[in-house]
């Protein structure tokens, strides 16, 4: 493999200087949600980016150094945001945390989903050019802590395949072929497929978990209020795992 050449930072994304980014970092797509960690969680919060505002800051949490930054939606923006902290700012840990549709009767709203493998009707892997279909999957030390911390807090979780799609507003979930829901996928969201294939190109170990919002199968949603508290408890999984490391 061609030697990684080092990257110049700040980049045109991220505002950070070196050594401003941890090794681990947690990315909630709303750059809110970074900005209500950093403020909930972390002791001495740093700021390290605005632009666009896609608020990052890095902070201690039980005494480990952490990064929390939004990604923004779609793997289009999730692909230059983790391709930039991945090979150009040296993030070695990078924790999706994530809402997403259910698409299976036994997923049900708020309950935690982790993404164990992510299928996509996204173009981003296909554009590695490799000779057949990359299996994009989560990195299993992550996994494995991301579970024990969930069996830990009592919460009701899966782990399984997930779907990263392109369209939210699909007017017409295929109905011609096989559908992905009839291959077991849990849950839709849109963001994994580019976070494991940067991962996977730039030998980081990536996991995505996601809190289910509302569900394809019955119509139900949550409330603003179950939504935060439900995001809250996985944030606090996600801290758990990142605590480890
Ligand atoms: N589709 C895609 N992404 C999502 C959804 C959905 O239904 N719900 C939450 N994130």
């Amino acid at each position: 493999m061609a030697e990684m050449e080092k990257k110049p930072v700040p980049t045109p994304h991220i505002a950070a200087r070196e050594g401003e980014i941890a090794e681990t970092i947690l990315l909630p797509g709303d750059p809110l949600r970074a900005k209500f960690i950093a403020e909930t969680f972390f002791s001495d919060p740093k700021q390290f980016n605005s632009t666009r505002n896609m608020f990052g800051y890095t902070g201690t949490y039980q005494g480990k150094r952490i990064s929390v930054m939004g990604t923004g939606m779609g793997c289009a923006s999730m692909g230059i945001y983790s391709y930039e902290l991945i090979n150009f700012y040296g993030c070695k840990n990078l924790i999706r945390i994530g809402t997403a549709g259910a698409m299976v009767p036994e997923v049900h709203v708020r309950d935690l989903v982790f993404g164990m493998g992510a299928c996509s009707t996204s173009n981003y892997a296909r554009l590695f050019n490799l000779p057949g279909d990359y299996s994009l999957i989560a990195n299993f030390d992550l996994l494995r802590k991301g579970v024990e911390a969930a069996e830990k807090r009592n919460l009701t979780y899966h782990v399984g395949n997930i779907l990263s799609s392109d369209m939210f507003y699909n007017p017409d979930m295929p109905k011609t072929g096989v559908s992905f829901d009839r291959m077991g996928v849990l849950a839709v969201e849109m963001e994994s497929a580019a976070l494991y294939s940067n991962a996977a190109y730039g030998g980081a170990r990536a996991l995505t978990m996601l809190t289910i919002s509302d569900s394809l199968v019955t119509g139900e949603a949550t409330s603003a209020e179950e939504r935060q508290t439900s995001f809250t408890d996985m944030m606090e999984v996600a801290l758990d795992v990142a605590s480890t490391l």
